[in-house]
């Protein structure tokens, strides 16, 4: 509906923001003056002890000086109820005895028909929740209480029984003076083709009534109690009011529960929705057994900026998952995602209710992953790309998929978190070298935050350095006598694997490592290339060590400044910061051209060790990390 001009300023210069404010808050009287319109209260909109909200109602707005709430007293509606806008429009007249602007005839006529419907569904729901108490229900009751849905949850969710007979419903409400083709346009009952008598939709079900939003009965779930129902459940079919795609079951009390800080979930049926309340998580909906719209995204963005989909633990639940990642990406938006709790398998959420109670549920929220990562596991779950072709594949499927982000500052950082993934996906399998008969294996090491931040260098990178920190490693211990030598680099080398920075610090305090630990990395085919004890020449093994050393930390130089430049400015670039990271980056490129051009004394054979170190490392680039 559209407001004339100039009636949300009339209703704005009505109202006193302070006194539409003043039902959420507790005014600090001390801080506010009464008497010029001023007013301080802790901020609802956050946690806080000191009053840093502010209200000015000659301004008729309000502002927090600590989350930076503000607005008016339709904001503060919105805000604080969770209203829509024509809500907060129609409450705030209603409060300042401002009457809404006629509508038009159309839209009037329309809604008078919408109501006159509305009040066929509800005298249904009067009967069918009758019906549950009748003796004709015992299986119903038995089957409910099987299911340990108490007497609150039934009345809660205005749970009853539609007896298993031709034409039960019809007898009850044609009984009441309803006129039977009001019944069937509700959707309550059908004509048959042959033209004979209508019938009840739902015959021998389980009820559960659908409300939208504003509470007006639109539409009926059934479940069938016998086994044998050609449908488990079945919903009213599509009506006038009856939108599958644009209604939510439960929506109207799970936006309230949502407005008091609960994430919204969204779970596939009924009773996982009824369980999910039962428990304590009341901003739950479901879709109403069709797969989730692009309305209905819509509806619930408007409720929770990331709303948590349970998706079902089977391939079913999954594939409905990846399939609402392509309707959803288009419309995401940095207040606007998803994230996607995968139950275990072959379980919904009731199941998991029964099973682990409401902390296992929360811990399964809590647990739920980000978009972005169940987009990855689509593209690459089950598969293997152990060719340029295939991962030529890889590359464009995921091309597709984030050029499908609208938003372009999202779509930036869901291309660095999918180079991310990228990389962690294709490390090197972990070349574990923990002492034989040692059972336990390290996990692959999480990426520092050095090199995730999105100025870091290649992936490649982190191989070259662990695989280098190995080749230092295996040196010294073909070469203990280098180790006080090299003392102090030592003390700086921060290994990627744990169990290397052990050796190291074994050796740094002259232990002997154990002959396990020793076999272990020196089995490592790359550190084959550790430089042997030369007769000829004593110096060999020292020069490589050396070599290796300097390009390590050159790379490690590059690294510390571009995290600090990172954290240093944020967005911005500034000269200082561009200075240090010429100067690294320049240290860097120096010990490259060492490797590369070699010109000094040995330097043949230490190029060809690089060299050889080289080419090792690239051939374990592209090698999937086995899970
Ligand atoms: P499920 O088959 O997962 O049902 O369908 P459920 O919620 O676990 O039901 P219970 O626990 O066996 O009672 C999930 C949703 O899919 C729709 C319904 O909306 C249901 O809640 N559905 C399912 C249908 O519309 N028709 C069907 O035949 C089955
Ligand atoms: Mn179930």
């Amino acid at each position: 509906m559209s407001l004339p001009p100039g009636f949300l300023d009339e209703l704005r210069n009505r109202v006193t923001i302070s006194s539409v404010v003043g039902r959420k808050v507790v005014w600090d009287m001390r801080k506010s003056n009464q008497a010029k319109g001023d007013f301080w209260a802790p901020c609802p909109f956050h946690q806080e002890k000191t009053a840093s909200f502010h209200v000015d109602d000659r301004k008729g707005f309000y502002y927090c000086f600590g989350c930076h709430a503000k607005g008016d007293a339709l904001t503060f509606l919105r805000e604080s109820e969770n209203m829509s806008f024509m809500e907060a429009v129609e409450t705030l007249a209603r409060e300042a005895g401002l009457p809404m602007p006629e509508r038009d005839p159309r839209a009037a006529e329309k809604a008078d028909r919408l109501s006159e419907l509305a009040q066929v569904t509800e005298a249904a729901l009067r009967f069918f929740r009758m019906q549950l108490n009748t003796g004709a229900a015992s299986g119903a009751r038995d089957y409910l209480e099987g299911r340990a849905l108490a007497q609150s949850a039934l009345d809660r969710f205005e749970i009853g029984y539609a007896p298993d007979a031709r034409r039960a419903l019809w007898d009850a409400l044609t009984g009441a003076g309803i006129a039977g083709d009001k019944i069937i346009e509700a959707g309550l009952c059908a004509k048959p083709d042959d033209g004979g008598a209508p019938y009840d939709r739902m015959r021998g079900r389980i009820i559960f009534p659908i409300r939208d939003a504003r509470g007006r009965c639109i539409g009926f779930g059934g479940r069938a109690l016998s086994p044998n129902a050609r449908a488990k459940y079945l919903n009213s079919p599509e009506t006038p009011l009856f939108d599958k795609g644009r209604a939510l079951y439960n929506l109207g009390p799970a936006r309230s529960a949502c407005g008091k800080g609960q994430p919204l979930i969204v779970a596939e049926g009924y009773m996982d929705v009824i369980a999910l309340s039962e428990a304590g998580f009341e901003s739950a909906v479901a879709p109403l057994g069709t797969a989730i719209t692009e309305d209905q995204l819509r509806l619930i963005w408007r409720v929770s900026p990331e709303p948590v989909i349970a998706l079902d633990g089977d391939t079913a639940g999954l594939r409905a998952g990846y399939r609402l990642i392509d309707l959803a990406l288009p419309l995401l938006g940095p207040d606007q995602s998803l994230r996607f709790c995968l139950l275990p398998e072959k379980m919904d959420p009731d199941d998991i209710l029964r099973q682990g109670g409401a902390s296992a549920m929360a811990r399964l929220i809590d647990g739920a992953v980000p978009l972005v990562q169940l987009l990855w596991q689509r593209e690459t779950d089950g598969q293997v790309f152990d060719s340029p072709e295939r991962r030529a594949a890889l590359d464009k499927r995921l091309r597709t998929a984030l050029a499908k982000i609208a938003d372009p500052g999202l779509r930036g950082h869901y291309t660095d978190e999918i180079k991310r993934l990228r990389f962690e996906f294709f490390r090197p399998a972990q070349r574990a070298w923990t002492p034989r008969g040692s059972r336990f294996v390290p996990p692959a090491k999480p990426l520092s935050a050095t090199r995730s931040t999105r100025l870091a260098s290649a992936p490649d990178d982190a191989i070259a350095d662990a695989m280098r920190e190995e080749l230092i490693l295996a040196t010294l211990l073909r070469h203990p006598a280098l180790v006080t030598e090299f003392e102090s680099d030592l003390e700086r080398l921060s290994c990627h694997d744990p169990t290397l920075s052990q050796l190291c610090a074994m050796l740094l305090a002259g232990e002997t490592p154990s002959p396990d630990h020793i076999e272990a990395l020196m089995a490592l085919p790359h550190v084959a290339i550790a430089p042997p004890v030369r007769t000829d020449d004593p110096d060999f093994a020292r020069l490589c060590l050396r070599d290796e050393l300097s390009k390590y930390f050159a790379r490690d130089g590059l690294d510390a400044e571009l995290r600090d430049a990172v954290e240093d400015l944020g967005d911005l670039a500034d000269e200082g910061v561009t200075y240090r990271l010429a100067r690294a980056s320049a240290a860097r490129n120096e010990s490259e051209r060492s490797r590369l051009s070699d010109s000094t004394d040995l330097g043949e054979d230490r190029a060809a060790l690089s060299g050889e170190l080289q080419r090792l490392i690239e051939s374990e680039i592209w090698v999937k990390r086995k899970k």
